[in-house]
């Protein structure tokens, strides 16, 4: 059997969301072989991460904090999400994303960032707003989250209240493929993505990974004579020998990724794009988290993003 678990971030418990999650989870059981299980955050007691950095400082890479989503891997909510074949986030928009309890379960996913067994994970969002509207943006948060997780995009719902009928519909067939996927996923096994799948699989979804990166490292220049990387190295800002050596690197791969992206390569450009996110973000690790955060034991691996 295949399990999803249809997630409800909301402290309203007979909302729209709800109504648009439990369609999903319909279509999503009218897959042979899946079986659903809804899970009202609210039920749960879990709070926000305390960057204790614990669970990247054992090999396990498990939340020690004394709740459901910790508990060395020993909570409920925990076991829930680590059993299942696939996942639905549905929140409600507040302040134009996700609300509060949907963001800090994910934030507290956190520890699965680093033992990866959330990559390649089906997942399905909804967003569901009933007011002005910021259901497309609030989705696209859903979305990069899911990125993050490194887990594969089935699809998203953005829906408003006005539109409910025509969403229930889109939201059985979005479950449908879901459940499709979750089977696949307790049939075949999960592969988890490389970096570069994983940008390549976002490029179409509704959050597009690539501008954003060029965004951040840009300084929100989109001129990479202005990027974070090249000042740090001419601004003398990192002082450790290692993060230097990976800075000078990270350097070399935006140079490369800047020439494909002149001359209209964008997937060679994409492959030094991930290249360059993935040595800056290793030096700023060194440079300065590494020696704070982790006193011992020394962990398994620095950073969970592959060079
Ligand atoms: C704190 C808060 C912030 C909200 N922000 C937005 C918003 O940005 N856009 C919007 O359309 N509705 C907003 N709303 C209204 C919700 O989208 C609306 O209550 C919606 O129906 C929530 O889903 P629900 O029916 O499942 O509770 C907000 C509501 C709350 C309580």
């Amino acid at each position: 059997m295949a399990r999803v678990l249809g997630v409800l971030g909301n402290c309203r418990r007979d909302g729209y969301t709800v109504k648009v999650l439990k369609a999903a989870l319909d279509g999503a059981r009218s897959v042979q072989g899946v079986e659903t299980e809804l899970v009202h955050l609210l039920d749960y007691t879990f709070g926000p991460c305390t960057s204790c950095y614990h669970c990247i400082r054992t090999a396990e890479h498990r939340c020690i904090l004394p709740d459901d989503m910790g508990r060395n891997g020993k909570g409920t909510l925990w076991r829930m999400v680590e059993a299942a074949n696939g996942l639905i986030l549905a929140s409600p928009v507040h302040f134009w994303t996700a609300d509060a309890l949907m963001h800090t379960f994910v934030e507290r996913l956190y520890p699965f960032v680093w033992s990866g067994e959330l990559k390649g994970m089906p997942v399905a969002t909804i967003a569901v707003a009933s007011n002005q509207g910021f259901q497309i943006i609030a989705n696209r948060m859903l979305c990069q989250w899911a990125f993050t997780l490194a887990m594969r995009y089935v699809g998203g719902l953005p829906v408003h209240a006005a539109y409910l009928e025509e969403a229930l519909l889109d939201a059985k067939y979005l479950g449908l493929k879901l459940g499709e996927a979750a089977l696949n996923d307790a049939r075949a096994g999960r592969r988890p993505p490389t970096d570069l799948e994983r940008w390549l699989e976002y490029q179409d979804k509704p959050w597009k990974v690539y501008p954003h990166y060029i965004e951040n490292l840009t300084m929100g220049t989109f001129n990479s004579d202005f990027s974070l990387i090249r000042r740090a190295i001419s601004q003398g800002r990192f002082k450790k020998t290692e993060a230097i050596e990976l800075l000078r690197r990270a350097d070399e791969e935006f140079e490369r990724f800047t020439h494909y992206q002149s001359i209209g390569n964008r997937e060679r450009a994409i492959e030094h794009l991930v290249k360059a996110s993935a040595l800056w973000t290793h030096a700023t690790w060194k440079e300065f988290l590494e020696e704070k955060l982790i006193k011992a034991p020394p962990p398994k691996a620095y950073h969970p993003i592959e060079e």
